[in-house]
């Protein structure tokens, strides 16, 4: 009875409280669709429950799909709840370029949900960090040393190597099971994540002895670990992200699956600098990465080092596998689309394998892959942008305090922009009506003073191997793959791998 009692009293006391809190949110709502000091009126607002805000609507971990819906009944530029955070969602070029680079200095920073936080050490990387001295110092280097295009030059024998296992390791697979079905991301995967060692490392590991753990891991174990659970745990939703004022409750399982992440990174990532180091001792200098942060950039602490190491492996190992593998998808499904592009390397190849001074020669590659990054945006939502100054955005007052989210899928799918743009069509790159500046229309890899560092990597990586593996095999999806196109993650990872059926061509 007593139990009863006290739930009954519970119940009345949570009603009188959501009546109250509704009634506040309700005189809040009016009071914000005034116009604002600057004279311009808040974006509308997306109508969601007292204290959770729009966080139920939320629930399934592809915000990018219900924000774009949302665009589609209240315009371009609006507001959402997540618990206390207001955020407003951009999804038109315009208002995207806006804020990317003509408002830019008042949206320069990041706030970081917990996880986030955690994994970078607190905006120690290139990409979370803020706008600033650091982050300038950061850019250049990963851009002297690894990324930009005289680095690249350097480093293009170890993406030759790569792309040459790729086409060999199929070769293989095709002779020893002729009917059976290939898993090209498992395949990929690999060979990237090899290809980022040794660009940041100077070598490739294929098993290591981890003090800290107690372990040697396989190559495919540090993989996990350095790549594939952070990728996961970055996604980990901590409830106190979105109700900040109840941070003193504890969240122990994602305290612990966080903190176990990052204590094994931390220790994976010690013991492949440690040998690396000694390999220096001995006199031994290769031109990554690491050697280079070790001579140019002194001021950095150990930490710091290890960090940006760290983000230039996960950086490498995963967008462009996802790019590559949804293209392949596609060409997979639509015969008449991958043999214009098989025509093309022939008339422009011949008889030579597809390599990167070529690349300019085949507009249709290219289309190709952009057409892939329109569709599916590896990062299909840029990293929240935190308002520090009030600001404005297509013709809306954006007070400070508030986190932008910057929807390039939703942008992508803007049927003012792209005829039909649910379908994947190559040719609407090269078609008359369309300009070579299109290609920079799907803003995949975001733009102005944060534009993504590792562009050229991935285009050179994806649309090369587009074009070998094409050359070389002829796809075809394996029974029932037709339909298979979920999404998973925190880039837009295919649910499943693509299992496909290849035959050489020769
Ligand atoms: C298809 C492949 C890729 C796509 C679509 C992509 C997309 C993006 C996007 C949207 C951003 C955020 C821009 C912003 O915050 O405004 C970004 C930033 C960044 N990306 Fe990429 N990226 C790709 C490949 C890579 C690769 C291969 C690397 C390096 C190994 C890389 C390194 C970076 C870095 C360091 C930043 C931070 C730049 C800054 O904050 O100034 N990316 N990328």
């Amino acid at each position: 009875m007593m139990m009863i009692m006290d739930v009954g009293s519970l119940i009345a006391v949570v009603a009188l409280g959501l009546v109250s809190l509704s009634f506040w949110w309700f005189i809040l709502r009016v009071r914000c669709h005034k116009k604002t000091s600057s004279g311009l009126p808040p974006p509308p607002e997306i109508p969601g429950l007292p204290v959770l805000g729009n966080l139920l609507q939320l629930k399934e971990k592809k915000p990018y799909r219900t924000f774009t819906k949302w665009a589609e009944k209240y315009g371009p530029v609006y507001s959402i709840k997540t618990g206390s955070t207001k955020l407003v969602v951009l999804n038109s070029n315009d208002a995207a370029k806006e804020a990317m680079v003509t408002r830019f200095s008042s949206i320069s920073t990041r706030k970081l949900s917990n996880a986030i936080k955690i994994l970078t050490n607190d905006k120690n990387i290139v990409a979370m960090t803020d706008y600033g001295e650091f982050h300038k110092m950061v850019k250049r280097h990963i851009l002297t040393s690894t990324l930009g295009p005289n680095a690249q030059k350097r480093h293009r024998v170890h993406r030759d190597t790569m792309m040459n296992i790729i086409s060999e390791q199929l070769q293989y697979y095709v002779k020893k099971d002729p009917n059976g079905a290939v898993n090209l991301r498992q395949l990929f995967q690999r060979e990237l994540f090899g290809l980022a060692l040794k660009q940041v490392l100077g070598k490739e590991v294929e098993s290591l002895y981890v003090e800290e753990l107690g372990t040697t891991l396989s190559r495919q174990e540090i993989l996990e670990i350095l790549v594939i659970e952070p990728m996961k745990g970055a996604i980990e939703v901590d409830w106190r992200d979105f109700l900040p004022y109840l941070k003193w409750i504890p969240n122990r399982t994602f305290k612990i699956n966080i903190q176990r992440m990052y204590f094994r990174r931390q220790s994976v990532m010690t013991a492949l600098i440690k040998e690396q180091k000694e390999r220096i001792s001995r006199g031994e200098e290769i031109n990554c990465y690491l050697d280079y942060l070790l001579n140019e950039a002194k001021s950095l602490s150990e930490q710091q080092v290890l960090m940006l190491l760290w983000e230039a492996i996960i950086e490498s190992s995963d967008t462009t596998l996802v790019t590559t593998e949804w293209a392949m998808y596609e060409l997979a499904k639509d015969p008449q689309r991958q043999d214009r592009l098989y025509q093309d390397i022939r008339n422009v190849c011949g008889n030579e394998k597809v390599a990167e001074e070529k690349l300019c020669e085949l507009p249709y590659l290219s289309a190709v892959f952009h057409e892939t990054l329109r569709k599916y945006s590896p990062a299909p939502i840029v990293p929240l942008r935190y308002v520090h100054e009030d600001t404005e955005v297509g013709g809306y007052h954006i007070p400070a305090g508030t986190e932008i989210a910057i929807n390039i899928f939703g942008c992508n799918m803007d049927k003012k922009q792209w005829e039909n743009p649910e379908d994947w069509k190559p040719e609407r790159f090269i078609d008359d009506k369309y300009d070579l500046m299109d290609l920079h229309k799907t803003m995949a890899f975001g733009a102005g003073k944060r534009v993504c560092a590792g562009a050229l990597q991935a285009i050179l990586i994806s649309c090369t191997a587009i074009g070998r593996l094409v050359q070389e095999f002829e796809w075809s999806l394996h029974h029932g793959e037709q339909d298979n196109v979920d999404t998973l993650g925190l880039t837009t990872h295919k649910l499943h791998p693509m299992k496909a059926k290849i035959k050489p061509r020769n």
